[in-house]
């Protein structure tokens, strides 16, 4: 059984390439805009599911002009649907993004139809749920939803990881203690541990507050820093891929799709680290959230072209 369940949110993504944000009252033009799927859950599911793995994705679209469309690219990517429902009503998500010149980029999000998703979801896709071997979650739903699936899963000894993005302060430190996997990147490392995180030592010392706090393992996303393990099977750093970045978008959550994938598989935390941080590398390359994820061939040829250069 090698099977992963996504359980969160599914947005679509504005994307509008900017030179510079307006001021307030001022009309600008902007170079480009384009249209993407998006949202942290469904970007995970679908990172780990263009590398080949069998995934099922637990969320809620709107009753719009947006649902199929996700819904169908969903489908297309492999990604096991069956618990992907219709909240009437609702709007589904959707995400204004702005990416400046520099590559980096301000998001809105908003949450529609993936907020109105309850805790019976967890009940619903209980028999997906015990057919996983990792469960994978993150903030941009209900956190009763996020706290149940944990719960689901700690019952059930099914590996469960969180990503807590976005950033969100006061979690319950009994939820995070039954996490095998907590996966946060440096702004939620700082929020999670209250400690300030602006270099690899502060980083370090961060994590290693949560993991005395009952975290097993800790493995932080540290953008251009690369990424950091403090945890039970001690410690390390791997640093990033050096590549010509235009566009951040998603690429915390290529990290946490191609972690989820290859530990599955593995059950190798820094193996999966290292493929998770040059899966992550690439998708920084190309513009766009998910269309910017490589499948298990480009992501070779990606890695191909390095070790040649
Ligand atoms: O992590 C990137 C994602 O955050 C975007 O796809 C956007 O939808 C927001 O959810
Ligand atoms: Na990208």
């Amino acid at each position: 059984m090698n099977r992963i369940a996504v359980i969160g949110s599914n947005m679509v993504d504005l994307i509008t390439y900017v030179d510079r944000m307006p001021e307030a009252g001022e009309t600008l033009e902007a170079p480009r805009f384009s249209l993407g799927c998006g949202g942290k859950g469904a970007n995970q599911a679908v990172a780990a599911a263009k590398l080949g793995a069998d995934v099922v994705f637990v969320t809620r679209v709107g009753d719009d002009f947006f649902a199929d469309g996700t819904i169908a690219n969903l489908q297309a990517c492999g990604i096991d649907t069956r618990h992907v429902r219709k909240v009437p009503g609702a709007s589904s998500g959707v995400a204004p993004i702005f990416v400046r010149p520099d590559s980096g980029n301000s998001i809105l999000i908003i949450k529609g139809a993936n907020a109105a998703m309850d805790a019976i979801a967890i009940k619903d896709a209980a028999d997906a749920l015990k057919q996983s071997s990792l469960i994978v979650l993150q903030l941009e739903i209900a956190i009763e939803v996020v706290y149940a699936a944990i719960d689901f899963a700690a019952e059930h000894g099914i590996p469960v990881l969180l990503n807590p993005a976005p950033a969100v302060a006061g979690l319950d430190p009994a939820r995070l203690a039954k996490l095998d996997f907590l996966a946060p990147n440096e702004t939620e490392l700082a929020l999670l541990s209250g400690m300030p995180v602006t270099s690899l030592e502060t980083a370090q010392a961060a994590a290693r507050s949560l993991v005395d706090n009952g975290c097993t393992h800790i493995i932080a996303t540290l953008g251009e820093k690369g990424a950091l393990y403090v945890g039970c099977e001690g410690e390390w750093h791997i640093p990033a891929c050096r590549v010509n970045a235009v566009d951040t978008t998603g690429a915390g959550d290529a990290f946490v799709g191609c972690f989820a994938k290859v530990w599955s598989e593995t059950h190798d935390i820094r193996t999966a680290m290292e493929e998770a941080v040059a899966y992550s590398a690439c998708s920084v390359t190309a513009f766009g959230t998910q269309s910017s994820y490589p499948d298990s061939a480009a992501f070779e040829r990606f890695r191909d072209q390095r070790t040649a250069a």
